[in-house]
């Protein structure tokens, strides 16, 4: 593909909500152990949002950190992307109400519901509208609040000892250097969005929401998570393929695989699958739990601040989520 100009990430942020859940916490709630979670997942806690917190609070705390670490102020921005598939309300998207809370005036602004591939097609719209010139600064935010849309009983503990609240941010800019973000794969296949839903309230169905869904439980987050596990496991495989591919790149010449945190034994799977070597795989899912978009731009910001990712590191990014959705892109940092 040429490009215009070269794009490259800027400063990085994250941010987390100050009320942790350790796994011991959710033995009191529903009939669960630390043991399974761990042993099925990997996870040991996740944080939750309190009081009148949205999505949209925690991800303008990432990305005042990420304008700090790209030293820019809010006001330099062009664009603000907020990836999340829990937005604050059901209209106007989050996005318009981080535009407001960061005092951007008329700056446009955008949401991506891509769920947990949804930080990766974020960047990658991001990095477009700079590469063609459109803008020269672009905010993308990843950022959800789960937590009031889970079932914290036996009943929905399949799936609510899984994920956590959580945002994470980057700063796109118009780069001469060698630090880039180069080229993405992106992929769905709707045809499985009944694996990993949230049904109701919607407009399908012929109503926003009655009685019967809610006996149904169709107003909390649903997964066949077998299934959905397998999917991930050979699309990630192969968006890893394809990206470097598309990159001309060998696994070789990755320094640093992240990947989005869902289970850390999908990317066990994948590494095992692939030959990648364990130190070259970076994870945070034992702290955060599932943050799906959120999740990516944590694990990098832990990672550009820990200082595991240096100067002209070649970085991988690969998600799989519901929609089915899945993607993968590569940046030199
Ligand atoms: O981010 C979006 C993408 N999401 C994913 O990629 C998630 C993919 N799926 C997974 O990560 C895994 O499938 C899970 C972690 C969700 C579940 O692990 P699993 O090994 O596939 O377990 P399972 O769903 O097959 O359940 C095994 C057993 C069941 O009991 P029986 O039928 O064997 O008696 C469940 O009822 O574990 C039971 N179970 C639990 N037990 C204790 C389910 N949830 C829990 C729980 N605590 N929280």
């Amino acid at each position: 593909m040429n490009h215009l100009r070269h794009v490259k990430i800027a400063g990085t942020g994250m941010y987390v909500p100050p009320k942790k859940i350790d796994n011991k916490d959710l033995e009191s709630l529903m009939d669960t152990s630390d043991e399974w979670i761990r042993q099925r997942s990997g996870i040991e806690s996740r944080y939750h949002i309190e009081g009148a917190v949205g999505t949209s609070d925690l991800a303008v705390e990432a990305a005042k950190n990420a304008l700090k670490a790209a030293q820019m102020s809010a006001q330099d921005l062009d664009l603000v992307i907020f990836a999340t598939l829990s937005p604050d309300h059901q209209f106007p998207g989050s996005s318009a109400i981080l535009q407001a809370k960061l005092n951007l005036d008329t700056v446009p602004s955008m949401d991506i519901k891509c769920q947990c591939s949804g930080f990766l097609y974020a960047m990658n719209v991001g990095k477009l509208f700079i590469s063609s010139g459109q803008y020269e600064k672009v905010l993308v935010v990843g950022a959800e609040a789960h937590s009031p849309v889970l079932d914290m009983t036996t009943e929905g503990r399949d799936v609510s000892v899984l994920f956590g609240d959580g945002a994470g941010a980057v700063i796109l800019e118009a780069s001469d250097s060698e630090s880039r973000v180069l080229d993405f794969a992106l992929h769905s296949q709707g045809e499985f969005a009944d694996k990993l839903w949230l049904e109701k309230p919607g407009t399908a169905g012929g109503n926003w929401i009655n009685e019967t869904d809610y006996k149904e439980r169709r107003h909390f987050p649903y997964m066949e998570g077998r299934y959905v596990f397998k999917h991930a496991v050979t699309r990630l495989v192969e968006v890893v393929n394809e990206t470097l591919e598309l990159n001309q790149l060998k696994v070789d010449d990755i320094d640093h695989f992240l990947f989005h945190q869902a289970n850390l034994r999908i990317n066990e799977k994948v590494a095992a699958t692939m030959g990648i070597p364990s130190e070259k795989i970076h994870s945070n899912i034992m702290k955060y739990g599932n943050c799906s978009a959120a999740s990516i731009p944590m694990l990098l910001d832990e990672c550009v601040r820990n200082e595991k990712i240096k100067t002209g590191d070649k970085v991988f990014m690969g998600a799989f989520g519901a929609g089915f959705t899945w993607a993968g892109g590569v940046f030199v940092w």
